[in-house]
């Protein structure tokens, strides 16, 4: 394809140096990956260690033969500008992007557009990537499903172009965090689905396949039209909420705590909120990986909830016996927990016999209000993701279009919604084989119960699943890239 080449002698030699590490690498930055772009960013950096072309080898891999991690810096469904090798984009510690460089990996780091593309935006979001404003157009030019259109359009370009880049192209991985965790899955599941089709050719992308080999997701903030039921199926009759917010004092961004009390009015959506998701969960057929069904009672007991409490046994447990929780990648440190001091755990001989489910959550606290995600007054950056060209935000689920507050609401056609919805595709597009999930424990981004439905409805379907809640972990990513990769190397080789 002539409007879209990859020439192999357009390439800078690179050196990085930090904490001590040096990784020297050939860049090839700012490829356009489709002919039509809306906006600058859609174009991804193509890194390889220099020792390839040298036809050296690092921990076995060579030019032809390493995989190639498909990597995005989407946070807050923000725009998520093309990475380079450096500091992590909150500024604490080296970014996966170096690391992978330095393990023998070939990265492609990939611009997608996000809620706020075309518009001039000064919205920091945390953990998102801070950028320098780009195109200004009149209407927003990266609204649903653009993200996962723009991944895909890069992934066909990798792929048209196998015999030029570094890396093999069938041993594509892709990581994110968050949203940017929720685009990792929904690339991994949806491979050479048609539903996008449209779409790929609007932006001039190139045809192909674009199912990749393994996905890698952190906290993935997804299944977005059931999250507001699962948020209050996990929080419902904790009142008050606890998070950060930034404001400018001084001329300086700081973040605040923001701690409040759910209103009367909030109180009884979540009451209502939490009364929808056992059907929700029933239908989803959701089975252990010992065979037995998982199912849930109207009040939200029963088996399904006896399981994901299972797996927070499961990561207190594993802290008891490896004291592994660690510093945050691209979060806070972990939370101050150590299992056995904790009123809301049961620790005897080193065994976590017990867990007060209750006593737990109001110990890592609620975040959000109610809805937590389809906002009533069209505010959450979720509504902003189901905006249109002209529309900045609308609904998504039927609850919150039936009490919206937003004069003039509007809801988002069930195709875009569905679109990004992995659970959605799972087996009916030519979905990735092998799955890492991550889910911090200490995480209230989203309920549990989300991160726990991707994972068993891949395993149901047979794909390869691994899945923890990391202890004492927020909403967090990138923080285990040693186990990452060792789980990349041991599918690799
Ligand atoms: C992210 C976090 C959220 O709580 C959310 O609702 C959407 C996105 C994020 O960190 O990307």
């Amino acid at each position: 394809m002539e409007n879209l080449p990859f020439d192999p002698a357009a390439y800078e030699v690179k050196t990085c140096t930090l904490e001590n590490n040096t990784i020297e690498y050939r860049a090839f930055e700012g490829l356009s990956y489709c002919t039509r772009p809306e906006d600058p960013i859609q174009v991804l950096n193509l890194f390889a260690p220099e020792a390839f072309y040298r036809g050296e080898s690092i921990n076995g891999y060579d030019l032809h033969t390493a995989p190639i991690f498909v990597l995005n810096q989407v946070g807050g469904y923000m725009p998520g500008p093309a990475g380079v090798p450096g500091p992590n984009r909150n500024g604490r510690g080296i970014n996966i992007i170096f690391k992978c460089l330095a393990h023998g990996y070939v990265v492609a780091a990939v611009g997608v557009r996000g809620r706020t593309s075309g518009t001039k935006s000064n919205e920091i979001f945390e953990g998102g990537a801070i950028r320098k404003e780009e195109a200004v157009s009149d209407h927003f030019t990266g609204k649903a499903p653009a993200l996962i259109v723009d991944m895909k359009a890069a992934i066909r370009f990798l792929r048209f172009h196998q015999d030029r880049i570094p890396g093999d192209t069938e041993k594509m991985v892709t990581d994110g965090i968050s949203a940017g965790g929720a685009l990792s899955a929904l690339v991994g599941v949806t491979g050479n689905s048609p539903d996008y089709e449209p779409y790929l050719k609007a932006i001039g992308a190139l045809e192909g396949r674009d199912d990749i080999f393994a996905a890698s997701c952190y906290c993935p903030i997804h299944n977005l039209e059931h999250a507001d039921m699962a948020y209050e199926w996990e929080f419902c009759g904790i009142w008050d909420f606890h998070r950060t917010k930034h404001v400018i004092q001084d001329g300086q961004d700081v973040k605040v705590p923001f701690v409040g009390e759910l209103t009367e009015a909030e109180r009884e959506n979540s009451k209502a909120l939490k009364a929808l998701f056992p059907d929700y969960v029933n239908s989803l057929g959701l089975k252990a990986p010992d065979g037995m069904l998982l199912t849930m009672e109207p009040d939200g007991t029963g088996s399904f909830q006896d399981y994901v409490i299972s797996l927070l046994v499961a990561s207190a447990q594993h802290e008891v016996e490896t004291r592994q929780s660690r510093q945050g990648g691209m979060a806070e440190r972990a939370i101050d927990a150590v299992p056995e001091e904790l009123d809301c755990l049961t620790v005897e001989d080193g065994k976590v016999t017990g867990v007060d489910w209750e006593g737990y959550l109001r110990f890592i606290t609620r975040m959000k209000n109610v809805p937590a995600f389809d906002a009533l007054d069209l505010s959450s950056p979720e509504n902003g993701e189901f905006g249109t060209a002209a529309i900045p935000a609308r609904h998504f689920t039927a609850f919150a279009m039936e009490h919206s507050t937003a004069e003039g609401a509007q809801m988002a056609e069930a195709q875009v919604v569905k679109m990004l919805n992995p659970v959605e595709y799972i087996g009916k597009a030519d979905t990735a084989r092998h799955w890492r999930v991550r889910h911090g424990a200490a995480d209230r981004d989203t309920s549990m119960a989300i991160p726990t439905i991707l994972a068993l409805m891949l395993r149901n379907r047979g794909f390869d699943v691994d899945f923890r809640f990391p202890w004492a972990m927020p909403h967090s990513g990138d923080y285990d890239l040693p186990e990452l990769f060792a789980w990349v190397d041991s599918l690799v080789k």
